[in-house]
């Protein structure tokens, strides 16, 4: 019997201020596409942009629904409209962001869900290379992974089918 461990690395900030100038404009689009959110029932306004190897960039905000599971995330509108709008070019960052209109603290970085972090691997997967997550609220800290890998230990991925 051995006992295993899982590590990761990620870059703390102590603000936007902090990163590339080219970080700090993907972050700055992601914190304030939050207000195109439809978020009527959490009143949690998430938006994730993405930067594309082509130096295009995509936006994303969650979509909510009456009937709650039917709602998406952010994270994954931005991964299938680049994905649409950009067939086959790479994503390179993704930068989410969030307004929580409930209230309650707007200054820590959001960390994706399960769900979106399975998806962000699956792209991760696809184009054979890793996406860099961006992560903060509306203002203070901001925290920077290399890989969704790191997000996501004993991922299920199409591997495991062969
Ligand atoms: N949400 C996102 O859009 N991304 C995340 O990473 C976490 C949660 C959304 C889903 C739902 O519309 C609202 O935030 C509250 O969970």
């Amino acid at each position: 019997m051995t006992t295993q461990q899982f590590t990761f690395e990620y870059t703390s900030f102590s603000d936007i201020s902090e990163l590339t100038p080219a970080d700090q404009q993907l972050l700055s689009a992601a914190r304030k596409v939050t207000e195109q959110a439809y978020a009527p029932y959490s009143n949690f306004f998430v938006g994730a942009v993405i930067h594309l190897e082509n130096g295009e960039t995509v936006k994303g905000t969650n979509q909510e629904n009456a009937s709650f599971p039917v709602g998406i995330c952010a994270e994954r509108t931005a991964l299938s409209a680049a994905s649409s709008l950009y067939p086959g070019v790479a994503i390179d960052t993704i930068a989410v962001s969030y307004n929580n209109h409930n209230g309650g603290k707007n200054d820590a970085p959001i960390s994706p869900c399960g769900i979106c972090r399975q998806t962000i691997t699956e792209y991760e997967n696809r184009q054979h290379s890793p996406i860099r997550i961006i992560m903060s609220g509306q203002s203070g800290k901001v925290y920077i992974l290399q890989t969704a890998k790191h997000l996501l230990p004993f991922g299920f991925t199409a591997e495991d089918m062969e």
